[in-house]
């Protein structure tokens, strides 16, 4: 019986691999390390991870595939994780070659919501299970979605920004927004956030409402120019909330240049060693802090059950706004971070001291209690 299924098992193995299983002595080493139980399921896992980029945010090479490299070596588990580097042709083109190359479970950071649907479809022809990581793509049908609670991190965002305008007290600030990628849901959910808490005060008159512009593609170089336009036609701007670190250093070097910093509170997102030392230098109010050690623990907790063919329960949902239908979901808790915390993301180990305390930052290092 048992000796059966591992001759199925064989068979099977040496089809996937395009081999033929003629001849009676088969010493095909895939069924020798196969037990009965791994043995049923035809395609060893493997799992597939595509980053987007490495210039929208620091993040995801220097904290998610640091993270997600860690979590599948620690399991033993076969992976692969590759960066697009903002180019959608190659995000396709990465996605197809890893599921020729055998994966079972793809896990995507979408550049849009357009062609991250064509490939988590064309994953699905093939049988491999998909996860969206951070970002939900819209139409998709993921079998899962591994986030933080994005609208929580624009309310952070926006509260940051109140209270580093009420520490100045400022009357009557006039607030621009800078908006993350209009093609990423995510920046959709940051903006309900902060518009949350802004909306009602500029709706009183305590706040006034300025520019208020999206940055294609998170682009630091774009969010620089539009912000100096920002600027140029209000120039009374007293507060800047951006959606991200990236975008935040862009408005900080404008500001920079019009003698203006430290004296328009900026706030951010990802808790960068940029967006923290910009704090540091009391350029930048805030940051948001998303410990993505445990949105990577999550993804590879999830992958790994999928590669072994099991359907893992997730502890909530979320609604895809194109299809109505809920997608199963984890979303993690974010922090806000300003001057006094910045210590936390140093003992969480999410950036090391010696990175950030350099030069000038040592002095302000110790001021924050980072020893
Ligand atoms: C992520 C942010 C990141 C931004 C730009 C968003 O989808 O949630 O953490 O800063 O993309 O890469």
């Amino acid at each position: 019986m048992r000796k059966g299924i591992l001759s199925i098992a064989a068979a099977a193995a040496a089809l996937s691999l395009g081999l033929t299983a003629c001849g009676g002595d088969d010493g095909d080493t895939t069924a020798q390390a196969g037990d009965a139980s791994s043995a049923s399921s035809a395609k060893p896992g493997k799992i597939g991870v595509i980053l987007p980029d490495s210039k929208s945010s620091a993040r995801w090479e220097t904290a998610d595939r640091k993270y997600l490299e860690e979590a599948f070596t620690a399991a033993g588990v076969a992976h692969e994780i590759q960066n697009a580097q903002g180019d959608k042709n190659s995000f396709q083109t990465i996605a197809d070659q890893m599921i020729t190359g055998g994966v079972t479970v793809l896990a995507i950071v979408n550049l849009d919501s357009g062609t991250g649907k064509a490939v988590l479809d064309k994953a699905k022809s093939q049988g491999v299970a998909t996860i969206d990581y951070d970002r939900l793509t819209l139409g998709g049908n993921a079998d899962y979605y591994v986030s933080f609670d994005n609208t929580a991190v624009g309310r952070l965002q926006g509260e940051g920004l109140v209270k580093c305008l009420t520490d100045q007290k400022a009357d009557k600030p006039i607030v621009a927004e800078l908006n993350g990628s209009p093609t990423d849901n995510n920046a959709t959910l940051f903006k309900e956030g902060y518009d949350g808490v802004l909306k009602p005060k500029y709706d009183s008159g305590e706040y006034v409402k300025g520019p208020d512009q999206s940055v294609p593609d998170w682009d630091n170089t774009q969010a620089g120019t539009i912000f100096e336009q920002m600027l140029t036609s209000t120039p009374k701007i007293a507060g800047v909330l951006a959606a991200n670190d990236g975008l935040g250093n862009a408005a900080i070097s404008v500001l920079k240049k019009n003698n203006l910093n430290g004296k328009v509170p900026v706030t951010g997102q990802d808790a960068t060693v940029q967006g923290l030392q910009n704090i540091l230098a009391g350029d930048q109010c805030m940051t948001v802090y998303k410990a993505v050690k445990q949105e990577a623990d999550a993804t590879a907790q999830l992958a790994i059950a999928l590669a072994q063919g099991q359907k893992p329960a997730a502890n909530g949902s979320v609604k895809d706004t194109e299809t109505g239908k809920d997608v199963a979901a984890v979303l993690l808790t974010p922090k806000a971070v300003y001057f006094d915390n910045v210590k936390d993301v140093v003992a969480d180990g999410y950036v090391t001291k010696d990175e950030l305390c350099t030069g000038d930052f040592a002095g302000k290092c110790a001021e924050a209690g980072i020893s």
